[in-house]
């Protein structure tokens, strides 16, 4: 994909600089950050902006408020950890638009920043209303999207704002960018993906785009549920996600037809009422009760083999329940795996790269994307209505 205009092209000194950032990061039960990383991602964008005199206002949601205030979701925590990052006050401004957060707005100096409250807190944010788009601009004189998370939203601050805004893109939508971008024009072979995690519906368009593009699909966790069971696999009481057979029968003769060897799994770790331990079963039979939870050991050697003389590797969503020791070996020896093959490995999704990192493998990629569902699209090759909205850089 072309390069964006990037940030170190605009003249910021004294401007009020919009940043769009995705500080939608993962809490716990109390409400407390679970997970800065893209907090931390935009920190060099933000700098930078200090460095060179603008006044910036950055802008985020968190969530899905439904388009009302609501104090669970509030960037409070988050205005809070940026403050403490970048050594200096980030005021809090809300509600987001209105006289007293232009004025604020207004009174920034040069080196300072503020935050706006959750853009979701305002209806006029999904729908990309023009009323509300409008207001968002006005505090800005140009826009930096450093948001990779949320390009593929057409909302008032990934689209209405930069369609009105000399607009530009920040250090990590660049290096996002750039990343992925290798996954999509001539990946060195052979290139694998190894995909798993929950929600099936939600993989199926990447899934579809795959075929011909890569050499190999390795597919664990609940996603080889459906094609187990569109081959007859008897999966004892293991949820299947419904209404997927035709999809998945013609996704695998797409993959025969372009010769990409799609891996499901041979056996399973399974969960057993009454029992305490992981029991292994075959992929085809599952005990009646039994629940599958994770790849089994042989289908684990399996992957290894598929992986060994791999070249580029994208790995979305874990091979089982991995939040659970009894459940995460599969996950975390595929990946440890991933660790002795040379080659460019990407993880994608906030799920995949924490999994990663408290199964102490993260090493085993050379880059994590901030993108959950942006990244998932952009490898699909489509067009991010966030992206399209930024000028390619010139030459
Ligand atoms: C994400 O976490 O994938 C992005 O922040 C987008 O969030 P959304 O799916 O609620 O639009």
């Amino acid at each position: 994909m072309a390069r964006k205009r990037l940030v170190t092209s605009a003249a910021v000194r004294g401007k009020r600089v919009l940043v769009r950032a995705d500080f939608n990061v993962p809490q716990n039960e109390h409400g407390e950050i679970a997970d800065d990383r893209r907090i931390l991602e935009a920190l060099p964008t933000l700098r930078y902006l200090r460095e060179n005199g603008a006044r910036t206002v950055v802008m985020s949601h968190l969530g899905r408020p439904k388009g009302r205030p609501d104090p669970r979701w509030s960037l409070a925590p988050i205005a809070q950890r940026l403050s403490g990052y970048l050594g200096q006050p980030v005021p809090l401004l809300a509600p987001i638009t209105g006289p007293d957060s232009r004025d604020r707005v207004r009174a920034l100096r040069e080196g300072e920043f503020a935050l706006l409250e959750n853009l979701r807190f305002d209806a006029g944010e999904e729908a990309n209303d023009p009323a509300f788009a409008a207001a968002l601009a006005e505090l800005g004189e140009l826009f930096v999207e450093e948001a990779f998370g949320s390009v593929h939203r057409a909302h008032a601050s990934t689209v209405g704002v930069p369609q009105r805004l000399p607009a530009y893109a920040g250090f990590l939508v660049e290096k996002e960018v750039e990343e992925l971008s290798r996954l999509l024009d001539r990946p060195t072979r052979p290139f694998v993906a190894i995909l798993g995690g929950a929600k099936v519906a939600d993989k199926l368009p990447l899934l579809r785009s795959l075929p011909g593009r890569v050499d190999r699909i390795l597919i664990g966790g609940a996603l080889a549920f459906p094609f187990l069971a569109a081959q007859g696999a008897d999966l004892g009481a293991t949820p299947v996600e419904e209404g997927l057979s035709g999809s998945v029968g013609e996704l695998l003769e797409r993959a025969q037809a372009s010769h990409t060897k799609v891996v499901l799994p041979e056996d399973l770790l399974v969960e057993v009422p009454g029992r305490r331990d992981a029991q292994a079963a075959s992929a085809n039979r599952v005990p009646a009760g039994a629940v599958a939870r994770d790849i089994g050991p042989r289908t684990r050697d399996r992957f290894y083999s598929e992986l060994a003389d791999s070249r580029t590797v994208f790995f979305n969503g874990p091979l089982g329940l991995a939040e659970d020791p009894r459940f995460s070996a599969g996950t975390r020896e595929v990946l440890a795996g991933l660790l002795t093959i040379p080659g460019f490995h990407v993880c994608a999704g906030g799920d995949s790269a924490r999994v990663a990192e408290d199964l102490g493998v993260a090493e085993a990629f050379q880059f994590v994307s901030t993108g959950g569902g942006a990244a998932l699209e952009f490898l699909e090759g489509r067009e991010l209505p966030g992206l399209a909205v930024i000028p390619n850089a010139a030459g």
